[in-house]
């Protein structure tokens, strides 16, 4: 079974845009095109069910029942609970919360090791607890490849460990980390694993309950939905940590780390990603399934399809001497989130060239300044970054690498 291109691609308004024909999307890292049943629900719920949720009239019934169901269908594919799946405004607040609904549970004194390949968001507000007792330790990147060792980690970890927080994939290096074996040193040493999955999401939603991680995160303006932050908190843990709410929010999961009023619309419209999922599951496979199984196989179409256009990219990039690879050069255990550095051609000239080639794509730090900093490479003006998903075809890869021959001649 492959994806259906022409299907998916149907699912998408972006790509029956007049205003966007000829141009090829390459910035999918920084933000993708919502599908059509995200721009239905939004649009049905600013029209039908824009009042304040849960009271006992229709419309405001119907919009807690959406709300509702967005949690629950999100939290089936996933496969975790309902109560353990919180929508805030975007993963950096969501981290930022956490940082602060964490540190009671943890003594003056006690370690946390944060990686050095995060976004941003998964960085400065852990780091910010230094000023508040806690030992934060680095976990560096290779200064070559970018990729976090496993074997380093082991070095960090103490029996006052108390959490580690990593990327499951890296917005500019792209390389997949083992998340579930991390998970599992932290916990063998009594700590946390906290996964920023922004990176990854988007390539796959993950089976949660497998991975075993305790927190994870990724924002879904990146996964084809609204603009919000989803967060996984494990059950058990969420009971530990301080309300960061209305008082009278204390011993409700649903308030107690999303602190202010949820936006109602963006929460209903998650369930436009998984009625996407789910159309797609039906127009490819016959089997009826629950929604962890349709995922899984949603996942290795995906996949299949992302790695063979990724494969064809890489391959021209290595053969190119006036090019780097920014991170691993091989198509394993690798997202498309390729970032390259021009070797003989100033950076800002290609960018501005590529541009002209009708590719949208991105330049800069990407906020992955500390990983860039690990490796050396100024993060003014950074690295140019071309990332795709499942949605991208064989002909924007065309474009892209048709645009990078020109610009590099
Ligand atoms: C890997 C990664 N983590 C976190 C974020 C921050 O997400 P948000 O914009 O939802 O705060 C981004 C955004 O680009 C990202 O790429």
């Amino acid at each position: 079974m492959k994806l259906d291109l022409s299907f998916v691609r149907s699912q998408f308004p972006a790509f029956s845009e007049p205003s966007l024909e000829g141009w090829a999307f390459f910035e999918n890292a920084g933000g993708s095109y919502p599908c059509k049943q995200v721009v239905d629900r939004l649009t049905s719920f600013y029209t039908q069910n824009k009042v304040q949720p849960y009271y006992p009239y229709p419309a405001s019934q119907k919009a807690g029942a959406l709300m509702d169901s967005a949690y629950e269908r999100m939290a089936a594919y996933l496969n975790v609970d309902a109560a353990e799946i919180h929508f805030g405004p975007s993963t950096t607040q969501n981290v930022y919360v956490l940082a602060n609904a964490m540190r009671p549970m943890w003594e003056d004194g006690d370690e946390i090791i944060v990686s050095c390949q995060d976004h941003e968001a998964n960085a400065g507000a852990w780091r910010r607890l230094a000023k508040r007792g806690m030992k934060v330790i680095e976990w560096h990147v290779d200064a070559e490849t970018g990729m976090l060792d496993v074997e380093v980690l082991k070095g960090l970890l103490s029996g006052r460990t108390k959490m580690v927080a990593f990327p499951h994939c890296s917005n500019v290096i792209g390389y997949i980390n083992p998340v579930k074996e991390i998970s599992k040193l932290a916990h063998n040493h009594g700590a946390l694993s906290v996964v920023d999955g922004v990176g990854w999401a988007p390539h796959g939603f993950p089976d949660l309950r497998d991975l075993g991680a305790d927190i994870y995160m990724f924002s879904s303006y990146k996964t084809y939905g609204p603009h919000l932050g989803v967060m996984y908190v494990n059950g058990e843990l969420m009971g530990k940590l301080e309300n960061q709410s209305h008082f009278f929010k204390e011993g409700n999961p649903k308030g107690m780390i999303t602190p202010a009023g949820p936006d109602h619309a963006q929460i209903a419209t998650i369930n436009g990603i998984l009625d996407y999922f789910d159309a797609l599951y039906e127009h490819h496979f016959d089997e009826e399934a629950i929604a962890v199984e349709k995922n899984r196989a949603l996942n290795g179409l995906f996949r299949e399809h992302e790695v063979a256009l990724q494969e064809t990219v890489l391959t021209f990039l290595r053969s190119r001497d006036d090019i780097r690879i920014v991170g691993p050069e091989a198509n394993v255990n690798r997202a498309p989130i390729i970032a390259i550095l021009p070797m003989e051609k100033s950076i800002k000239r290609v960018y501005a060239g590529l541009i002209k080639q009708q590719l949208m794509l991105g330049i800069g730090d990407f906020y992955a300044v500390r990983p860039l900093m690990d490796m050396g490479i100024p993060t003014d003006p950074g690295v140019i970054r071309m990332s795709f998903v499942h949605y991208t075809s064989e002909e924007e890869i065309a474009q892209l690498i048709r645009g990078l021959k020109e610009t590099l001649e």
